[in-house]
């Protein structure tokens, strides 16, 4: 029996490397993520989406998968998995895991197969060969750039062929026209299902049919996955028949298991797509993630969101920040007005009808981590592109749980990237029973939005042009997105949670607050 537990979820998002370290060598582990679990109870979430921890050589921190069904020993073993998850199923938290279908690791046994019988072989249509024409042998097949800078393609070795890769040219793009390919991940998805997991968020999930022949993009081919519509390689309707494929595959198990797409799309109508009810379980919504901290754009997002995805009986599914974009409190203007607009936003989205997914760190209120020395930086966008873009390895620093320690307690040792000043007073220890504190701040507002569910959203009349304010069934809440404080004449009920001091009865520039009905 369904209970539909991920329609009203809020899951929070661990990023293994960074999360934290048991074994002291500097990197983050399901061991240290196993020692976590009662802090992420007390959280109050529902699951964890975890990103990649399988064998991999790590030129894309984990999303150039070597092996699917091994654990990268930097991780731990599969015995380590096993008990993460049983103590987080204990602990009533669902584990959804990542799965990197669009492209392998070069260290894949596949690819290395690829390589090594050559042009034309059953090995290399399990990815994207073409030849080299001998006229020009610099030139790529086509115009399409990587998304994380400089051609999409890289010749083979012997020079022959050209191999493509939407990402880096250690991620080479597999070829879903196979069948065998197919296969492969539908067994890849039940090695994970038979060992209990709950679900899948599956990566670059509009990436992996590409348009026949390979036609060249219009412009330069300059690609990017946030913000890059429709093209050759992204959101091709053929993409779909995968997912219908494998919904039958989940349906099998028992325990209401799900799919979430990471679809970059044009629109929320194409986004509703992947959510047609033979297909994907949850989109995230981006449109938040893009949006300025203004009342307007949010609310255009939010209207676009319930409505398609009404038409297709899916729950919306928000998120503000994740480990590839720039924390939110720093989107928002850094400092305290940063930080206090980030809750507002948070507190908004905690009001919305569907799932809130949180990414680790945000409910310590932390900050993206610009000023990083070049020498520890590991994003391949950094090095493709000569250092024109830092990439995302701000959003990326280890979790700090102490005030003090070499790393302030992800670890015993230094972490793989250095935590930066400042970060002691947003530990775990600093925050943990702090009135006011970020984190007290999301563990009262996940429990109040469990003691008050959402069954929908009536937009009210706001009180200024910056504010939003909405009735969700339960609770009535009002964000000021502007650099005024608002009265909140008009509105009455029981305060149950605001993210600032409301003096006076008005609403501070960059806050919410959620009364009872
Ligand atoms: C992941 C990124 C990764 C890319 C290639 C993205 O969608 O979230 O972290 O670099 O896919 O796998």
């Amino acid at each position: 029996m369904s209970d539909n537990w991920w329609r009203e979820a809020v899951i929070y998002q661990v990023y293994p490397r960074s999360f934290a370290d048991a074994n002291g060598d500097g990197m983050g582990d399901l061991a240290g993520i196993r020692s976590r679990i009662p802090y992420l109870s007390a959280l109050g979430v529902d699951a964890i989406w975890l990103s990649p921890f399988y064998a991999s050589p790590q030129k894309d921190a984990g999303y150039d998968v070597a092996d699917y069904r091994a654990i990268d020993p930097r991780f731990g073993t599969l015995d380590d998995f096993d008990a993460m998850l049983e103590a987080a199923h204990e602990a009533g938290i669902r584990l959804i895991v990542d799965l990197v279908p669009n492209h392998s690791s070069s260290e894949h046994e596949w690819f290395k197969a690829a390589l090594a019988a050559g042009p034309g072989s059953a090995e290399r249509d399990r990815y994207h060969f073409r030849d080299v024409d001998p006229a020009k042998p610099e030139t790529p097949p086509n115009n399409w750039q990587s998304v994380f800078g400089g051609p999409a393609w890289t010749r083979t070795p012997d020079g022959k062929q050209w191999y493509l890769h939407l990402f880096d040219s250690s991620q080479p793009d597999l070829n879903w026209d196979n069948p065998e390919v197919h296969a492969e991940f539908q067994s890849i998805l039940r090695f994970w299902l038979d060992r209990g997991v709950d679900g899948f968020r599956i990566d670059v999930a509009h990436g992996m049919v590409k348009a026949e022949g390979l036609p060249d993009t219009g412009g330069d081919g300059t690609i990017e996955m946030i913000g890059t519509t429709r093209s050759p390689f992204f959101d091709q309707d053929g993409v779909h028949d995968i997912y219908r494929t494998w919904r039958p595959v989940i349906e099998e198990y028992d325990g209401d298991r799900i799919f979430v797409a990471e679809a970059w799309t044009d629109s929320a109508e194409r986004r509703a797509l992947y959510l047609r009810p033979d297909e994907l379980h949850q989109a995230f919504n981006f449109d938040l993630v893009l949006a300025p901290f203004k009342a307007v754009d949010f609310r255009k997002a939010i209207d676009a969101e319930i409505a398609n995805n009404a038409g297709v009986g899916a729950p919306c599914t928000w998120v503000l920040s994740n480990h590839d974009v720039q924390r939110h409190v720093t989107r928002y203007g850094d400092g305290p007005i940063g930080l206090a607009r980030a809750k507002a936003a948070t507190q908004l989205l905690l009001a919305l009808p569907g799932v809130v997914y949180v990414y680790q760190g945000e409910e310590l209120g932390l900050n993206e981590v610009l000023d990083l020395p070049d020498e520890v930086r590991e994003d391949p966008t950094f090095f493709r592109t000569n250092g024109e873009q830092i990439g995302r390895d701000g959003c990326r620093v280890p979790i700090p749980w102490k005030t003090e320690g070499p790393s302030l307690g992800f670890g015993d040792a230094a972490g793989w990237l250095p935590q930066p000043e400042g970060w002691s007073e947003k530990s775990v220890e600093a925050e943990d029973g702090v009135a006011g504190s970020t984190l007290e701040f999301y563990r009262q507002a996940i429990a109040l939005r469990k003691a008050h569910k959402a069954s929908g959203l009536t937009w009210l009349d706001e009180p200024s042009a910056d504010t939003l304010a909405f009735d969700n069934g339960a609770v009535v809440c009002v964000v000021n997105f502007g650099d005024e404080p608002v009265s909140l004449d008009g509105f009455d009920g029981e305060v149950l949670l605001a993210s600032a001091d409301l003096a006076e009865g008005r609403l501070p520039a960059g806050s919410a607050v959620w009364f009872a009905k």
